[in-house]
């Protein structure tokens, strides 16, 4: 410990904002949509029989029941003196048939904007987290170029309803990782493999999310701040070789930049998620067609993730050129015993610090997550939350990081040791 420094507080800029991250799906909890019918498939649950996993583990069914505990959820956030909450609204539920939209689920999305206002957290609403209505998904999902005027109208309705108390919106979260899982390595659904397709969904996607930015901006002009929560993947080259240097800028490009470069013009932030850290190295059949990740994996969290706060400098570092606020919209580890999470969120933030100090305009950081929510097809196991949520009784219980987390939002900085 460096005594000097001992007891002082590392401070972020004066308008800081701090808040946490969910999605609809992870945590609502009773939604009828392409997800919730794909995890109960024959196939998916043999799938799971076979790798010897229990299928009941893989099944979102009531979630963290926070569609009812919504009130409750956002006193947490109040609780971590959070400034800022980013949730998403499901569309499923909003639009459960094609152009009947359901009143009371705009409602109820509506109530939790003005609760928040009430309590000065500024409500940042993400349209769509990655799951879709039946009635897309039976036209063809995002493969179908009619998908992105659906999106619109649905985007449309929210806006016309929520947009006055509405400031932060982001039109889509992660359209590479969406993408790449649901149409490249078909993990997710609708589980295709095939680049091509990959190819239409994205570019269907990039068109909703350009229809839906200049939807907002004609409404609202810039009271409406529009972006795209990206995905952002740390590349360094195995080995520091020549070769696997050129392939970690490849995969950068391939993985994360174009996406970012895609969306411009129409953005006015970023939205910035960062997890992974992976080292390239070249092989011809390797996970990325000519090349594969071998990872050192000192440390790593319980979904085998390497633990790497440090990866979130550069690429910070890297954003600066577009010359746009970055808002840090989701960031964690998964943590169940929360071993490792409190010295993971000093880290990340002392190096968010530094990317600030040098001149990138860092705007806020959102922890993922509130709470233990439903991991995508990971299930059950991770455990992300700042909160745990008992399966059974729904009973929310903060985890030490909750704490650590409350005192970095009340003194916007972290303590330096
Ligand atoms: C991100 C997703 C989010 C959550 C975290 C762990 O890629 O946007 O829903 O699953 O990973």
């Amino acid at each position: 410990m460096n005594n000097e420094n001992q007891g002082k507080i590392l401070k972020f800029p004066a308008a800081f904002l701090w808040g946490v991250s969910t999605s609809a799906y992870q945590i609502e909890g009773n939604v009828d949509n392409d997800w919730s019918n794909w995890e109960k498939s024959e196939s998916r649950i043999k799938e799971l029989k076979s790798k010897n996993l229990n299928p009941d583990d893989f099944i979102c069914g009531r979630a963290c029941d926070s569609y009812n505990r919504w009130e409750e959820d956002i006193g947490l956030v109040k609780n971590l003196n959070g400034g800022a909450y980013r949730f998403s609204a499901e569309w499923a539920r909003i639009e459960p048939e094609q152009g009947r939209f359901d009143e009371a689920a705009i409602a109820h999305y509506g109530s939790m904007v003005k609760k928040l206002k009430e309590l000065r957290i500024e409500p940042f609403l993400t349209l769509w987290h990655w799951t879709l209505p039946l009635w897309v998904r039976d036209i063809g999902g995002w493969e179908n170029k009619d998908t992105s005027r659906h999106f619109l109208k649905y985007a449309e309705k929210l806006a016309d309803s929520l947009g006055e108390d509405v400031r932060f919106w982001i039109t889509l979260n992660e359209p590479q990782t969406y993408t790449g899982l649901s149409y490249v390595a078909g993990a997710f659904p609708p589980q295709i493999k095939s680049l091509f397709r990959a190819n239409t969904v994205f570019k269907n996607l990039m068109q909703a999310h350009s229809a839906a930015y200049r939807m907002l901006k004609q409404k609202f002009k810039d009271k409406a701040q529009v972006g795209i929560s990206h995905y952002v993947n740390y590349h360094t080259a195995y080995g520091n070789t020549l070769l696997n240097k050129a392939l970690a800028r490849l995969m950068d490009y391939l993985r994360w930049q174009r996406f970012i470069d895609s969306a411009e013009p129409c953005q006015d932030f970023i939205g910035f998620q960062y997890y992974h850290h992976d080292r390239v190295k070249f092989k011809p059949g390797g996970r990325f067609i000519i090349a594969d990740n071998v990872n050192e994996n000192s440390a790593t969290n319980d979904m085998g993730w390497e633990i790497y706060p440090q990866g979130i400098y550069p690429l910070l570092k890297y954003l600066k050129r577009y010359n746009k606020p970055v808002y840090i919209t989701e960031n964690g580890t998964a943590d169940a015993d929360d071993d490792h999470r409190p010295r993971f969120i000093n880290e990340t933030l002392r190096h968010v610090q530094q990317a600030i100090r040098e001149g990138v305009d860092v705007r806020g950081y959102f922890h993922w997550s509130l709470l233990d929510n439903f991991e995508w097809a990971h299930g059950w196991n991770p455990k992300f939350g700042l909160y745990e949520v008992d399966r059974r009784t729904f009973e929310r219980k903060p985890r030490s990081s909750a704490g650590l987390y409350a005192d970095i939002c009340k003194n916007n900085g972290i303590m330096l040791e």
